[in-house]
């Protein structure tokens, strides 16, 4: 079973009224398309971009950053003197990411990590104005207390999929082990009394979590 979250026609709506015409973005877009890659995708990467601009983040860390697509949003968004941390274990996507984000101009910004995201993060350390978290989705469970140890109060748990094309509704027979992952991960990061948490239902489901 997979539903579209967001109404095709809300969908290309939206993408019309958010394009601002930028060539390394719609580069990386039509990559993705191409390979079938899972990035954000445009309307996702603004509310990155904007979350991002509305706590006047500085210090991003994502976990799982692929080629860079979300961490385009967020290092535009950061400014000339922020940082974007990325993780990612596949070295052909690290040289795609240097390539991109180099054109965009942001690579000055930007440290890829090649090795397991939530091990990169607890050896960096620091305290972060938003952590990113778009990983494998068992693993997402075991992410929720370690970006809470790694937020600033007023910054923000962003993750990715966590409506799960619909597989994580009451009554879908999907129980495979990530959908299982998202369900708890979303009850758990519900009931947790230092995040205030939403979901946007944009593409496939963006939590939103602000660190109390
Ligand atoms: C869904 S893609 C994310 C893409 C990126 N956030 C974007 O929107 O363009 C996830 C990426 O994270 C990487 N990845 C998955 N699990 C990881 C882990 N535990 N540690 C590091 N990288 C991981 C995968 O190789 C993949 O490239």
């Amino acid at each position: 079973m997979s539903i579209k979250i967001t109404p095709p026609e809300v969908e290309t709506y939206l993408k019309q009224l958010y394009d601002e015409g930028d060539p390394v973005q719609h580069e990386m877009e039509a990559l993705a398309r191409d390979r079938k890659f899972p990035i954000v995708g445009p309307l996702c990467g603004r509310h990155l971009y904007q979350l991002a601009q509305l706590i006047g983040a500085r210090r991003v860390f994502e976990l799982g950053s692929g080629y860079g697509y979300s961490a385009l949003f967020f290092s535009r968004a950061v400014g000339e003197e922020g940082q974007v941390h990325c993780t990612e274990l596949d070295q052909k996507n690290i040289a795609l990411a240097e390539d991109f984000l180099s054109r965009a101009g942001v690579w000055s910004r930007v440290t890829y990590h090649q090795q397991e995201a939530t091990e990169a993060l607890r050896q960096t350390g620091g305290t972060w104005d938003i952590i990113y978290n778009d990983i494998g989705k068992e693993v997402y469970p075991a992410v929720i207390e370690l970006a809470y140890r790694h937020l600033r109060p007023g910054g923000l748990f962003i993750s990715d999929n966590v409506l799960w094309s619909g597989r994580v509704f009451d009554g879908q027979p999907d129980d495979s082990a990530s959908t299982r992952a998202i369900i708890e991960f979303t009850r758990q990061l519900f009931n947790h009394p230092g995040f205030s948490t939403t979901i946007l239902p944009v593409r496939d489901g963006l939590s939103v979590a602000l660190r109390v």
